[in-house]
């Protein structure tokens, strides 16, 4: 069980107050709040030990490089990555996604078939796009029936021997929905197609392994996770991560350069040029720490409650429409009231201290699908409390009866 008040008291930011009203922070799907002990890895590592890593034979640099090793084992242990050297540090998770997808060119042939979802983010849209109009390849895409779930009989009819990759997300940041990603990843093995599960918005809010998953690729965000911005994590079988080209030329990656031939390094280099973003993958193994001690048992949990209340609760809005509202989600309500645009509702609430996204969430698709130009979406984490709720429900009333 969560000791809210403890939870809470770990949050700094948390006390803060936001046009003069204590802010009630319900944007978690766009970047999660982080704890002290994140903040405080930061000053640490700047404070005291700052020095680049692999690289040097002085103490700070062993010291630097002893930590961001360690803080790769930790994200290796928390996802059930079988080996560290399969736990590549990116830039974020759409760095994680372009990885795979600007060097799959080696798994995807003129002819074939790369299979996404229409619940997608942009970022695991577009970077498929780029491939498939490079290698001649043609893109599918599996339709979403009217509850938000994606239609796993026209998945299966996709299915087919041309069918080299299917992408998916784990969680749809736009909706919410879970995605039934084992039974996808199991299907398209049936048809000897690769996939990649796209986990930005699963990562910290659910206990996710990818081994149980049999996913060849799963994509990460540090900062959806208690961890900073600017860090992610890119997962991979190590016989696809050995053939996949590397994503940028550069120092650290290589294993010998000449101007006639370079090689590469090995595993995980070879996708690691330059000067890592070190601070941040220390930072990220804080936050896996930090989480661990939490309990991602008690977060998911936890977080359900809240959105089955929230659910309840917005539902006694008079006009509201929920998009995806379905059993089977995470803690994110995404919804509009009448024909009262998204964006004047979230203009409204942040003048009382709530902050909640609005617009289509970089997943056009998905408004296009269900018609309408975005929504308002209020998205919890585990130090988010069912009186935060209520005081987002009376808000949006006093939005609507404005706006009506
Ligand atoms: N992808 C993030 C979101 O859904 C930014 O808000």
């Amino acid at each position: 069980m969560l000791d809210i008040a403890k939870v809470r008291a770990q949050f700094p930011i948390l006390k803060r107050e936001v046009n003069g009203k204590p802010l009630v922070y319900f944007d978690n799907a766009a970047t999660s709040q982080k704890p002290q002990v994140v903040i405080d890895a930061i000053v640490d590592y700047y404070s005291n030990y700052n020095a680049n890593i692999h690289r040097g034979v002085h103490a700070l640099s062993q010291e630097a490089t002893d930590v961001y090793e360690a803080a790769r084992e930790n994200v290796r242990a928390f996802f059930n990555i079988p080996l560290a050297k399969q736990t590549l540090f990116t830039s974020g998770n759409t760095h994680s996604i372009n990885a795979v997808a600007s060097g799959a060119h080696v798994f995807v042939k003129e002819g074939d078939e790369v299979i996404v979802s229409a619940v997608e983010h942009h970022s695991n849209i577009v970077p498929w796009q780029m491939l498939c109009e490079r290698v001649g390849a043609h893109l599918k895409v599996i339709p979403v029936l009217d509850n938000g779930t994606l239609d796993m009989d026209a998945y299966q009819q996709l299915l087919n021997d041309k069918t080299a990759f299917v992408v998916v997300n784990h969680v749809s940041n736009a909706l919410g929905v879970t995605n039934p990603v084992a039974e996808i990843i199991k299907r398209a093995h049936a048809v000897n197609a690769l996939v990649l599960i796209d986990g930005a918005q699963s990562c910290g809010h659910m206990k996710v392994d990818v081994q149980a998953l049999d996913a060849d690729f799963y994509t990460m965000s540090g900062h959806k996770m208690c961890g900073p911005t600017g860090i992610g994590i890119l997962y991979g079988k190590e016989h696809l991560l050995n053939e996949l080209p590397p994503y940028q030329g550069g120092g650290e990656m290589i294993d010998q350069v000449s101007f006639e031939k370079t090689t590469y390094a090995g595993l995980p280099h070879k996708f690691e040029a330059g000067t890592p973003n070190i601070c941040g993958g220390i930072a990220l193994g804080a936050a896996v720490d930090y989480l661990n001690e939490v309990g991602m048992d008690n977060i998911a949990a936890y977080e359900h409650e809240l959105l089955v209340y929230g659910t309840e609760q917005l539902k006694k809005i008079d006009g509201i429409t929920i998009y995806g509202d379905v059993p089977d989600k995470a803690a994110v309500i995404s919804f509009n009231v009448s024909s009262i645009h998204p964006y004047d509702i979230g203009t409204i609430v942040d003048k009382l201290g709530i902050a909640v996204r609005t617009g289509h969430h970089c997943a056009q698709p998905v408004m296009t699908r269900f018609n309408i130009p975005g929504t308002v979406r209020a998205s919890f984490a585990f130090y988010n409390t069912k009186e935060e709720i209520d005081v987002m429900v009376q808000a949006m009333q006093r939005a609507v009866m404005m706006l009506s």
